[in-house]
């Protein structure tokens, strides 16, 4: 136990956590976004009227082995995140010792490229770990705390008519105020400067550099950078547009 310990404390171990951490959380944003994108049947088939998504979200709350992936999404964000803290706060006692990151004053001086990009993640990842506390308390924690009796917002009925939880008329109302698609269209564009710049660093810190390959994992991170948060953004600004 105590070498695991020693690993995962040690730098490198930090970094492999942080890279491990970091891809599976893209492809919880993966399914995340194509899943949420049914929020959005309702604008092609009148009738759904949120049954889709109310009954996607049923057996994303309901299947064992669903709940499971949840909750070792729940650690991730969390490691994740304290490990991306401790980076940035080890590298910024570090940067006081060498003569390049000399500091006067508490400001440093000409940081190094790695480290000023460690800087931006650490400043970018806070701004996400903010808007996932906003996020899950808006939906996740009315989803799985609200009795779930009358209405759950004035105007919205809890239960969806087909023995739902309507998490879609939830979702939907949110989407509906202005500042709340403003905020979800900043911290996924904040996301995607996370993004552009964490996926690729993910895979060269496990080792995956080739002369054939590295192009190629660069090119899919541009595009999962631009295309994962430009879906995410589309659902509040159709919901918000179609309501007015
Ligand atoms: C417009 C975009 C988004 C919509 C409409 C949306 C919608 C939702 C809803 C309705 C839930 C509650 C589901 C449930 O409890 O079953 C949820 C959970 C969650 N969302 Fe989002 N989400 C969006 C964007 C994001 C983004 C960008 C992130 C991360 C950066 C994120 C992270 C999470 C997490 C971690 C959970 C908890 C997941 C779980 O319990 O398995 N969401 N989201």
């Amino acid at each position: 136990m105590n070498w695991i310990f020693k690993f995962l404390t040690s730098s490198i171990g930090k970094k492999i956590v942080m890279s491990l951490t970091g891809l599976f959380l893209c492809l919880f944003l993966v399914v995340h976004m194509i899943g949420n994108l049914q929020l959005l049947v309702p604008f092609v088939d009148a009738a759904d009227q949120g049954k889709a998504f109310n009954e996607y979200a049923y057996i994303m709350t309901h299947n064992p082995l669903i709940k499971a992936v949840s909750y070792v999404t729940y650690a991730f964000i969390l490691l994740h995140a304290f490990q991306g803290i401790l980076i940035a706060v080890t590298n910024r006692s570090a940067a006081s010792k060498t003569p390049q990151g000399k500091r006067y004053y508490g400001k440093e001086v000409s940081p190094t490229p790695a480290r000023q990009a460690a800087r931006n993640m650490a400043l970018l990842g806070t701004i996400i770990l903010a808007f996932i506390g906003l996020h899950m308390a808006q939906f996740w924690g009315v989803m799985h705390f609200s009795t779930w009796e009358g209405e759950i917002l004035p105007g919205v009925q809890a239960l969806d008519g087909n023995g739902y939880k309507n998490l879609y008329g939830l979702v939907n109302a949110a989407f509906q105020e202005a500042w709340v698609v403003i905020v979800y269209v900043i911290s996924v564009a904040v996301l995607s400067m996370h993004l552009m710049h964490g996926f690729q660093s993910a895979f060269q810190t496990l080792g995956l550099n080739h002369k054939r390959y590295t192009p190629l994992i660069k090119g899919l991170g541009t595009f999962y950078s631009v295309a994962i948060p430009l879906g995410f953004a589309s659902m509040p600004i159709i919901m918000f547009i179609a309501s007015k």
